[in-house]
């Protein structure tokens, strides 16, 4: 039999109570964390949002029918309850709980509603599968950790707002059934019912909107913003995330960047209580690439990659000799201490070398004395090696590896090991933030697959100024574009990509070239961005902005190890909801209702 909530009313939160109270009549409501019968006398943990607090009915004072439903009581029960505070009895605090030292005689009690066999515990450490803790989600954010990401999250929201208002920004909200805005993702596509065969794309980012309400003299514009990419998902990366998207007018990357600083020491600040130290660093995208390989460098520890291509077109080795020779890059990583490294680890590390494209990993140990071990060294005469020594700042103890390959691809797998290495060698300093702005970036670069320019940022990012003049030229000849630089930066934390932004093209005959330049025909042009273009005609301001993925920052924050934890309904790794089952099949009425046939291939109909 279960009780009815009636004119029941909370006076506090279970955690809000303190010795203060000691006396006062207190109403809460929550849920049952645990129940114990000490000798009959019964012990209730009542949990709230807020906390914790002991419950008692004692048979000797309790009024009678509040101790025979106290027995009744089970866990993750919903109940509420009114009794007296009082002071634990000396020798019973429990200096765990803040609420430790007191507790609430019991002297009436409500079972709102029963609770079915756990799937799981309500507590911090449980150890069950992400995909059981999603179809749960409801009884994972019980939990306190769970609940604490939801209110920094929360909080960050806040702040976002505080800022951004506080700064001269409008909330406009955009579109979610809209047109394609490539992103360089594949869309979500929604059809549409009242024009048959034509479809909606949910958006991967408001990038045109926000250009467009700046044509619209709106001058300053943020939102906090659901985007979609339907794109392989990892850790970092869901197929709907939320952006902190803004956008101004008669900005340079100055403004840009000065704006988005104060925005995030004001989110660490209000959130964490952290005052980080401004201005962030800057880096530009080439030395980044020659420094650490990667264009999102954690620079919380060395381990920089060496340049050996020089030394390399003299060696008698084939592999570095050619590859030099053809323009391809030869570079090395020192690993500190890595001669101790078995055969098996220094094949581990090739394997994962070969992940990321290497064609293969060549190594040599430096040993006590500084002889050194390495299936190459015969390839190279002593004062190559001393000179290679040199270049490495190799020591006694260390392990040198190097990548021969394609300079895209010598970068890429360097830069992918100094993080594996960093990390099995755990010498990633903790507690550190390390904001760093990534500038200078290529406006374009060269697709194999597609055997077009494609831009590395995204067709609005405007070139700088002094190569607006080269365009026809660039156009003429692609060698020429490749050497241009963007408008476009980066803001890198602890090594991941935590936002992007641009100062865009407002004129409607530079987009239109650079349009040309990415090999997009004018009427694919047209068709798809047609509406951007009109609106660049009829005065369109300078204008420049930037977009936090916020789903990364909160992990960052959280010391979280992906995305997923900071969401609180996320999709799994494979794009599902356990929670709700999505996606699924939907009526066939529906179907015929969007003039949509739908063909299921063979062997997915089988499972
Ligand atoms: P960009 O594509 O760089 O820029 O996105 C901005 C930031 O959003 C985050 N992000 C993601 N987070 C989680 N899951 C994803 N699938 C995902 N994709 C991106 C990243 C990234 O830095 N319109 C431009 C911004 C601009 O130019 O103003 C844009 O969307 O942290
Ligand atoms: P091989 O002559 O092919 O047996 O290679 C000798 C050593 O060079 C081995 O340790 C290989 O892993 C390494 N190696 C092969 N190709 C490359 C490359 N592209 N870059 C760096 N090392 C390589």
């Amino acid at each position: 039999m279960l009780d009815n909530l009636g004119d029941f009313k909370r006076d506090y939160y279970c955690g809000e109570l303190t010795e203060n109270n000691i006396g006062d009549e207190v109403r809460l409501l929550g849920w049952v964390e645990s129940v114990r019968d000490h000798g009959g006398v019964i012990f209730i943990s009542l949990r709230d949002r807020e906390g914790v607090i002991q419950l008692v009915a004692d048979p000797s004072k309790s009024p009678k029918e509040v101790y025979e439903k106290a027995k009744r009581v089970r866990t993750e029960y919903v109940i509420g309850a009114r009794g007296r505070v009082q002071r634990r009895p000396a020798g019973t605090e429990n200096p765990k709980l803040e609420t430790g030292t007191i507790e609430v005689a019991l002297d009436e009690l409500r079972i709102l509603n029963t609770c079915d066999v756990l799937p799981f515990q309500i507590e911090d450490d449980i150890n069950v599968s992400e995909e059981v803790r999603l179809r749960y989600r409801y009884l994972d954010i019980r939990r306190k950790t769970m609940y604490q990401k939801l209110l920094l999250r929360h909080e960050v929201y806040q702040a976002t707002r505080e800022y951004l208002a506080g700064n001269g920004f409008l909330e406009v909200e955009t579109p979610m059934l809209t047109k394609s805005t490539p992103e360089g993702a594949r869309d979500f596509l929604v059809p549409a019912r009242l024009e048959r065969g034509k479809f909606y794309a949910l958006p991967q980012s408001p990038q045109l909107f926000k250009q467009i309400l700046m044509v619209g003299a709106i001058e300053r514009y943020f939102q906090i913003v659901k985007c979609f990419r339907d794109e392989d998902l990892r850790a970092d990366r869901q197929p709907e995330f939320t952006q902190i998207d803004f956008e101004m007018s008669f900005v340079d990357e100055e403004d840009v960047m000065s704006i988005s600083e104060g925005l995030i020491h004001y989110i660490f600040k209000k959130a964490l209580g952290i005052e980080l130290k401004l201005p962030f660093r800057r880096m530009t995208y080439q030395e980044a690439m020659e420094r650490y390989g990667t264009d999102k460098p954690d620079v919380r520890y060395g381990l920089e990659l060496k340049d050996l291509t020089g030394l390399s077109k003299t060696v008698d080795f084939k592999v570095f000799r050619e590859t030099a020779e053809k323009g391809g890059l030869v570079k090395g990583l020192n690993i500190k201490g890595g001669a101790q490294f078995s055969r098996k680890e220094i094949d581990d590390l090739t394997e994962y070398a070969k992940k990321f494209g290497a064609k293969g990993m060549a190594w040599i140990k430096v040993q006590e004395g500084g002889e050194l071990q390495s299936p190459i060294t015969k390839f190279f005469t002593q004062e190559q090696l001393s000179e290679l020594t040199e270049k490495m700042e190799a020591k006694e103890g260390d392990l040198l590896v190097f990548i021969a390959d394609k300079p895209e691809t010598t970068h890429r797998v360097l830069g992918f090991l100094r993080k594996h290495v960093a990390e099995k060698l755990n010498i990633i300093p903790e507690g550190r933030w390390d904001f760093l702005w990534i500038t200078d970036f290529p406006l374009v670069e060269w697709d194999e697959e597609e055997q077009r320019l494609v831009a590395l940022h995204h067709p609005f990012t405007s070139p700088k100024e002094e190569d607006l003049d080269r365009l026809d030229e660039a156009i003429a000849d692609k060698k020429v574009a490749l050497g241009f630089k963007s408008r476009a930066y980066d803001l890198v934390l602890n090594g991941e990509e935590i936002g992007g932004g641009s100062i865009r093209i407002h004129r409607s005959d530079i987009q239109k070239k650079v349009f040309e330049l990415l090999g997009i025909p004018d009427e694919e042009a047209e068709e798809k961005f047609g509406f951007l273009m009109n609106a660049l005609k009829y005065g369109a301001p300078p204008h420049g902005g930037l977009a936090f993925g916020l789903d990364r920052i909160l992990a960052l924050m959280t010391d979280s190890d992906s995305i997923r934890e900071v969401i609180a309904f996320p999709k799994t790794q494979k794009g599902i909801c356990p929670l709700t089952n999505a996606p699924d099949f939907v009526k066939p009425e529906q179907l015929e209702e969007l003039g949509i046939e739908v063909e299921i291939p063979e062997e997915e109909t089988e499972k």
